[in-house]
């Protein structure tokens, strides 16, 4: 049975914790297959609130497995004290398993990633400082360690000491910082390891087994489109491949093991961060959307910058992932405009961009081409079902849907596990 791929097809916080948790009660396994805790999902069930940034969200279901594939990068003081969060709070973590090639965040690509962010001053691009990037660079580097050395002192040991070299020189020469100590390391992450160890695991034939014999298994991206390393608005983006093809590399499937390809999107848009973001809206607007959406990042607690549907954005995305379906989220906050834009084309030097331009000078520079679409006010948050939604929201949803060439299978109208009105018989 192949799989689905949820992924964000704007600039991350679409949903996709909500939505993967609403899909994940009809799923087997769940698997993570980029990031790290760069990553805020938030999950709101029965008015009780769950952040995960690295377990994946069918955590929450007793009858799902969460996998954390090798694409991932893993903080692993994070991911327990994730973990023991959530026994805390009566959820049983022991399903969990850890991919045994994902790459370990280690101390001194945290350090790196907030005096890179200081170096570059006005030119830095606001990362989440999780050492998300210097841990990719040194994946790709070559001079990464995985989750599997930190069950064998003796590979750690020589691994760290050969990245450690390198780092310190970097970190006391070129940043005037304190050298960092194999031995404190070494006794740190080799304690994690022993109580990782029981979850540690052959992620990738695990979820091959589960695609063979049927099981349902989806495909948690985590951040989106418009932040993936190769496709996003470069540099302001993060280091990986959110896209949906990322999904068969980070958890190591075949690209014929994915079927069903959902992609969420905000009725509106948000970017935390720096980055060109066409459709953003004038500081009144976009005010309105942050204190109506809470739109303050799971993460870090940043505000975030608001904008309009940006239906180039969302074509784009269609066409990079191969889109079968369309959520989109927060229609309840769009219930404070009288008229709600959308930004259909781009417009640069006199020429109309309806595609995504492939050069960055025209997207940075590039003007909003706005069409602006009745309102509805009233309040969705009570609606269940197509007709509880006012004919100006239904109008809504089917101009994103012709806009984006995907139909919309659901719109979220809340936080909350219930809130949703599905739009379609296959939903
Ligand atoms: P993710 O990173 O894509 O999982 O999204 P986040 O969890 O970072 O941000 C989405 C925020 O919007 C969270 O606080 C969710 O609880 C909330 N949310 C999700 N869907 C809806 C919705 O339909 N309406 C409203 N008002 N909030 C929503
Ligand atoms: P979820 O999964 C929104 C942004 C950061 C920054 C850029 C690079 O919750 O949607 P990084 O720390 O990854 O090197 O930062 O990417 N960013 C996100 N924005 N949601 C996220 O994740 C994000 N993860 C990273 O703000 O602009
Ligand atoms: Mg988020």
């Amino acid at each position: 049975m192949p799989g689905i791929a949820l992924v964000g097809i704007q600039w991350g916080d679409e949903g996709k914790g909500k939505v993967t948790d609403l899909l994940a009660e009809r799923t087997d396994v769940v698997v993570r297959y980029q990031g790290g805790n760069n990553a805020g999902h938030t999950i709101v069930v029965e008015g009780e609130r769950y952040a995960l940034h690295l377990v994946p969200t069918g955590i929450l279901y007793p009858h799902c497995t969460p996998v954390i594939g090798p694409g991932v990068v893993v903080n692993p003081q994070v991911l327990i004290e994730e973990m023991d969060n959530l026994e805390s709070r009566g959820i049983d973590t022991r399903r969990l398993l850890l991919s045994g090639n994902a790459h370990v965040i280690m101390p001194y690509h945290l350090e790196l990633d907030t005096v890179t962010e200081r170096r570059l001053g006005n030119n830095r691009l606001g990362t989440t400082k999780r050492g998300i990037g210097p841990t990719y660079a040194d994946k790709a580097a070559r001079i990464g360690l995985r989750v599997q050395d930190l069950l064998d002192p003796k590979i750690f040991s020589e691994k760290l000491k050969v990245a450690l070299k390198e780092k310190n020189l970097l970190l006391t020469r070129v940043y005037g910082r304190l050298p960092m100590d194999q031995k404190t390391i070494e006794v740190e992450y080799l304690a994690y390891g022993e109580r990782l160890a029981p979850h540690i695991a052959d992620t990738s034939s695990f979820v091959q087994r589960a695609l063979d014999a049927g099981r349902a298994v989806m495909f948690e991206g985590a951040q989106a489109t418009m932040l993936d390393l190769d496709h996003g608005t470069y540099p302001f983006v993060t280091s990986s491949n959110p896209i949906a093809g990322g999904a068969c590399a980070g958890a190591g499937v075949g690209p014929r093991d994915i079927e069903r390809v959902i992609g969420i999107a905000k009725a509106y848009c948000t970017r935390v961060g720096s980055g060109p973001f066409p459709s953003e809206a004038d500081p009144a607007d976009a005010e309105i959307l942050v204190e109506a959406g809470a739109e303050y990042g799971t993460t870090t607690g940043r505000k975030r910058r608001c904008g309009w549907f940006d239906a180039v954005a969302a074509r784009y995305a269609a066409r990079l992932n191969t889109l079968t379906e369309l959520v989109i989220t927060k229609l309840d906050v769009l219930s404070q405009f009288e008229s709600v834009k959308v930004c259909v084309a781009y417009e640069y030097e006199g020429e109309r961009y309806e595609e995504f331009p492939p050069h960055q000078t025209i997207f940075n520079k590039c003007r909003p081409i706005f069409e602006e679409l009745p309102g509805w006010g009233d309040d969705l948050t009570t609606a269940r079902s197509l007709d509880d939604l006012p004919k100006e929201a239904r109008a809504y949803l089917e101009a994103l849907e012709s806009l984006a060439g995907v139909p919309v299978s659901w719109a979220s109208v809340g936080p909350g596990r219930d809130q949703i009105v599905a739009l379609r018989e296959t939903a």
